[in-house]
């Protein structure tokens, strides 16, 4: 089956067309009220989409976004409405005031993220290497979009869900996750907030974070976003979990009940040279159970597969790679407070938003993923200055996602299911107008567009 991402079109703004006189127009009447884009330009992504038992899988084409505070948000004369701590407060100082003062730029170029997109696979790195060959630091985190520029909201109870990765590069302390948040389908689109999730915004996770921007709006009362959250994989090459967070309408299992081989007891499941060979790539296969077997029941378990060189592996566990509400319960207190298995199955079912990240963690080194009782990792060496000193390339790839019908994603054998349907051709974007038009870009690194501005407009440096 076929999940080709397209290339992206794009390059930052780095200079626009403007005035000769380099005075900018004062026409109030023509700011904007809303954060709204000005340029929107997304990588596409063809997704093989929904399995069926009777129909195998179709493929759908989608496309993946950048989380919101990855935009640039600024006035029209290109202040910047952010600051390294929050937001300009003269600018910003409430809702509405924001909205009409700032614009959210569309991410225009993917891999000044470290983001790429190839064929089937989707690559995220934790830095991006400048010019005098330093690491930056990237960690970008992605959304996959519906055809309708919402979120696609994936509805997996009763289903299962399946990927193939390799995070053969990723050392202790990184983290690639692929999993799910029940995020706002529209992003929190609204009056402040036109983008929405076509500008990757409303993330909320089961840790309740408290951000400048809560459903895509100037949060402006401190206040955390709670969310349902399924960890379907967080990992690196050494250690892995998955976990169900179900939240109340509060708070959150933040601990959550997850199930880590490594903690079990089965220290050489997974790791280069494992039952599960980290050094290479694996397919990552995850059911969610009910107790009658349909979409609409009650989850009882969630159990785990893998497939590597086209093998079924068995797990190491005689009693297999599953969670049931008995065994959530009884890893976790806090679980049956917030409706353990029952309440992620519901919001399983309302749908989640399919969520891509890479990152590494200062505070705690990522101790409590691959540390001590969790994993072969010391305690320190997960620390991000020494992962940017040895492991500046350090990346995971995610490919051939796909979902649906328990059984329908992969074959007894550990081959793909046929598939019925090809993507659709690629669009292609059109060549730019020989001239720029005011505000149009006219010059930047990478720049091939235009470089002449439309009378009476000259071309005026940004930033670098
Ligand atoms: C995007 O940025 C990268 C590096 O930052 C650059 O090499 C590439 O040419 C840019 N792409 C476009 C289309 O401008
Ligand atoms: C905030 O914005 C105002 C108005 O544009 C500007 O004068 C001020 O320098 C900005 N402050 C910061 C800290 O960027
Ligand atoms: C997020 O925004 C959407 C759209 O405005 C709204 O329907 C939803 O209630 C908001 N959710 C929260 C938790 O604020």
């Amino acid at each position: 089956m076929a999940l080709n991402f397209r290339s992206v079109l794009v390059t930052a703004i780095l200079a626009s067309c403007q005035f000769a006189n380099a005075q900018n127009p004062d026409d109030q009447a023509e700011r904007k009220l809303t954060l709204i884009p000005l340029f929107r330009q997304i990588p596409g992504l063809q997704f093989s989409g929904k399995c069926t038992t009777a129909g195998g899988c179709v493929a759908k084409e989608r496309s993946v976004v950048i989380d919101w505070v990855y935009h640039w948000f600024h006035t029209e004369d290109w202040l910047s409405c952010t600051t390294s701590s929050g937001v300009n407060t003269t600018l910003c100082p409430d809702q509405a005031t924001c909205a009409s003062n700032c614009l959210v730029q569309g991410a225009s170029n993917y891999s000044n993220y470290g983001v790429s997109t190839s064929g089937d696979s989707l690559t995220m790195y934790q830095y991006t290497i400048n010019e005098a060959g330093e690491a930056q630091n990237a960690s970008p985190r992605l959304y996959l979009l519906g055809d309708d520029g919402d979120y696609e909201m994936l509805q997996l109870l009763g289903q299962e869900l399946t990927f193939t990765v390799d995070l053969s590069t990723l050392p202790c302390g990184e983290n690639g996750a692929l999993y799910l948040g029940e995020m706002d389908k529209t992003g929190g689109r609204n009056e402040y907030n036109t983008g929405g999730a076509s500008f990757g915004s409303g993330y909320c996770d089961a840790q309740c974070p408290v951000q400048v921007w809560k459903n895509g709006t100037l949060n402006t009362d401190g206040s955390g976003y709670c969310c349902n959250e399924m960890d379907i994989l967080e990992a690196n090459s050494r250690a892995h979990s998955f976990t169900p967070h179900p939240c109340s309408d509060t708070d959150c299992d933040r601990g959550g009940c997850g199930l880590n081989p490594y903690a079990k007891g089965y220290k050489n499941f997974y790791g280069p040279g494992g039952t599960v060979d980290t050094s290479k790539p694996f397919t990552v296969i995850t059911q969610f159970n009910t107790d009658d077997g349909t979409t609409a029941g009650t989850m009882t378990s969630i159990t785990r597969k893998y497939i590597q060189d086209g093998k079924l592996i068995a797990s190491a566990n005689p009693s297999g790679d599953l969670i049931t509400t008995e065994s959530c319960n009884a890893a976790d207190g806090d679980a049956a407070a917030f409706g353990s298995l029952t309440t992620m199955g519901k919001a399983l079912a309302r749908g989640m938003v399919l969520t891509f990240a890479i990152w590494n963690d200062a505070g705690q080194f990522m101790n409590w993923l691959d540390a001590g009782e969790q994993g072969p990792c010391s305690a320190t060496e997960g620390n991000p200055a020494l992962i940017a000193q040895n492991h500046p390339l350090t990346h995971v790839i995610f490919s051939n996602i796909r979902w649906g019908d328990i059984g329908s994603t992969f074959s007894a054998s550990g081959s793909d299911p046929t598939t019925t349907t090809s993507t659709s051709a690629p669009t292609t974007t059109s060549s730019p107008a020989p001239t720029q038009s005011q505000w149009g870009q006219c010059d930047g690194i990478g720049w091939s567009g235009p470089k002449t501005c439309a009378s009476p407009y000259k071309c005026t440096k940004l930033n670098d």
